[in-house]
């Protein structure tokens, strides 16, 4: 079903206020054009298809018209947590729990904001501050497999491909902004380690074998630790590194 006008959900700040487009650029723009005005905090802005949807590294994000939920958050977060890693981390967290309430299906956090089920990316989030943060969420829903191999995508997935029926993408995205909002108020209230833990479970990589790159190289070894200050990695028995972060670009288990 498409919603063509604005609406609102009673939450405490995200989706109180939902713009919805029917088509635009990169609703990521369109949340950025009202990043100059902080009684903006939490507004969402939606489309039905974007034109010029962006994804990590300059690379386009595809989904086509009402196949997926294309969804920006405008926020104004204190300095504290203005870290790439925590918000790429709430709004992974938030995707996982949207997926496991509404398909029952696991998910995973492909380091370092990739949301996967069964081994296929199904969600991407890309993170832009400026003045504020604009946390911008694609998840895909309806698609099914031809449309990913036809788009040049074969390690993609849909809700719908992995669970065998479609969804409404409109409820779908209702849920994930409640959930993103319950995620942020955590953060906003000092339990941050709340959404730390199911980051790190989500993740699944505590206490595997795994190479992690990074700014500063390369290496192999089990994973320690996992938190927002630190990465250990054991890299030779009892010899642990730490590793920042932002500073890691991917985590592969080996
Ligand atoms: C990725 O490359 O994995 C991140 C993709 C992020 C796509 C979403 S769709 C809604 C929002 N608007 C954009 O232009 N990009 C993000």
């Amino acid at each position: 079903m498409i919603h063509t006008t604005d609406w609102q959900l009673p939450t405490r700040l995200l989706g109180r206020r939902v713009i919805v487009y029917e088509s635009t650029d990169s609703t990521n723009n369109r949340a950025l054009e009202l990043s100059d005005d902080a009684a903006n905090d939490g507004v969402v802005i939606l489309a039905h298809e974007q034109t010029a949807g962006r994804g990590q590294h300059g690379r386009r994000w595809q989904c086509g018209p009402g196949d997926g939920v294309l969804l920006s958050v405008l926020l104004f977060p204190p300095a504290e947590l203005r870290r790439p890693v925590l918000l790429a981390a709430w709004a992974a967290v938030a995707v996982c729990s949207t997926i496991g309430e509404i398909t029952g299906l696991e998910s995973r956090i492909k380091w370092p904001n990739d949301v996967l089920v069964q081994e296929r990316k199904v969600c991407g989030v890309l993170i832009e501050q400026g003045k504020a943060v604009v946390a911008g969420i694609g998840l895909n829903v309806n698609q099914a497999p031809a449309n990913f191999a036809d788009a040049g995508l074969p390690e993609a997935g849909s809700l719908a491909s992995l669970a065998g029926r479609n969804f409404d993408v409109y409820q779908v995205a209702t849920k994930l902004i409640e959930h993103l909002d319950s995620a942020y108020a955590l953060l906003l209230t000092g339990r941050a380690s709340e959404v730390e833990a199911m980051w790190r479970q989500s993740l699944s990589l505590l206490g595997r074998d795994t190479e992690v790159a990074s700014t500063d190289g390369t290496w192999r070894g089990r994973l320690r630790g996992i938190s927002f200050e630190s990465l250990e990695l054991e890299v030779y028995a009892g010899s642990v590194l730490q590793l920042i972060p932002e500073r890691v670009r991917q985590i592969r288990a080996v």
